[in-house]
């Protein structure tokens, strides 16, 4: 297939330019230069900034598009200016933060989308992230037409390249021992998918031309924090202790979950965790083992603090590090606080 992905040199758009080329496709990357302009010599790039004009697109045709990085409305309608009717399949990468509410375990995806009390509005962060992929699904749809839109939905992307440091941190956490907080109740539910796993579900559907909207993260069976901390624990450092705090104490402490405490979400928060994905399911997706995420993850994880590429374009750069989870000075102090706490009580 000839298949052009508008992104293709960070993350998601990383391991699905990987995996395609590793499948015999034709490749086409759409990027600025500036993330890994290393990678994938044996793939077409075409350089350029897709805010600033896709003349670069003009005249081509491919048999699937997949869009990693649309965060506006008005970046998909410019690509779609270019691309409607010269793509078998437009495949937009939004996110389960499109939907109005997570509110209720089992979000579907026929359930109501964001919207934006300002639709207008540029600026991304956490109140317009979701409406604004929710936008961006809509300018598809018109544009493209349902009979050649997919719409994925991921979840949490977890595994090599991540740069968020999210769910990282946890690897990170765990390899260097110790006494480590765990927040709230083992019994919680947590979802995220590899994004490998991910990577290769997508160009499956690309392959098949499948089209409709899709949820998509994992595993196949529901995951707990305890599993998933206890997993870690046994397959990175089985010396590191797991100090389970409840999550009032947490909370009570100003500990923002999801970022101080990656993954984490309080209860009344939890149903971002349990989405619905028997759709993806019937359409094949398979999730690798946990532990072999979390061993990949720790392998990439113990690279080098860098994110520049090799000079020969080789994919060795180390996670970037960024500004998520709970300093060790503070976990310390949390603990002797929450065990102070449990001894007074006791
Ligand atoms: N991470 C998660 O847990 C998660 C969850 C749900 C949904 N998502 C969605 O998944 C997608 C993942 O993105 P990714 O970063 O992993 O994809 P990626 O395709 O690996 O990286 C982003 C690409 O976009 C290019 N790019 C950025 N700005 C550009 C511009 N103005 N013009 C042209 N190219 C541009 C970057 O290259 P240059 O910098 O060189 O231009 C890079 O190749 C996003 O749409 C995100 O909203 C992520």
């Amino acid at each position: 297939m000839e298949l052009l992905i508008l992104g293709g040199t960070r993350f998601l758009g990383r391991h699905l330019a990987e995996q395609a080329l590793a499948r015999g496709h034709e490749v086409t990357l759409l990027h600025r230069g500036h993330s890994g302009p290393q990678l994938f010599p044996q793939a077409e790039h075409l350089i350029s900034d897709r805010n600033l004009g896709l003349q670069v697109l003009e005249g081509r045709r491919w048999d699937a598009a997949i869009d990693t990085s649309a965060y506006l409305p008005r970046q998909v309608r410019s690509a779609a200016a270019r691309l409607a009717g010269k793509v078998g399949i437009y495949q937009l990468v939004s996110s389960i933060s499109a939907y109005a509410s997570l509110t209720e375990a089992g979000t579907a995806e026929d359930a109501a989308l964001a919207t934006l009390a300002d639709p207008t509005v540029e600026t991304i962060n956490g109140e317009t992230y979701g409406g604004l992929k929710a936008l961006c699904e809509a300018e598809a749809l018109l544009a493209f037409g349902e009979q050649h839109c997919c719409i994925v939905r991921p979840g949490l992307l977890v595994g090599p390249f991540d740069p968020t440091g999210r769910w990282t941190w946890w690897v990170q956490r765990l390899m260097q021992g110790g006494e480590v907080l765990a927040p709230g109740h083992p019994g919680a539910p947590v979802q995220f998918i590899d994004v490998r796993d991910a990577a290769g579900w997508m160009l499956d559907q690309a392959e098949r031309g499948t089209v409709g909207a899709f949820n998509l993260t994992g595993p196949a069976q529901a995951l707990t924090l305890g599993e998933f901390l206890g997993t870690a624990q046994a397959v990175l450092n089985p010396a590191a202790q797991l100090h389970w705090v409840d999550e009032d104490f947490v909370l009570g402490a100003n500990v923002a979950p999801w970022s101080d405490l990656p993954v984490w979400l309080p209860q009344a928060s939890q149903a971002l965790h349990q989405v619905d994905i028997r759709r993806a399911l019937a359409a094949g997706l398979v999730c690798r083992p946990l532990a072999q995420t979390l061993h990949d993850t720790a392998e990439w994880a113990g690279l080098p603090d860098t994110t520049a590429d090799t000079a020969d374009g080789a994919s060795t750069a180390g996670p970037a590090r960024p500004a998520v989870g709970l300093p060790p000075e503070r976990e310390a102090a949390l603990l002797s606080a929450w065990r102070a706490r449990a001894g007074g009580q006791a």
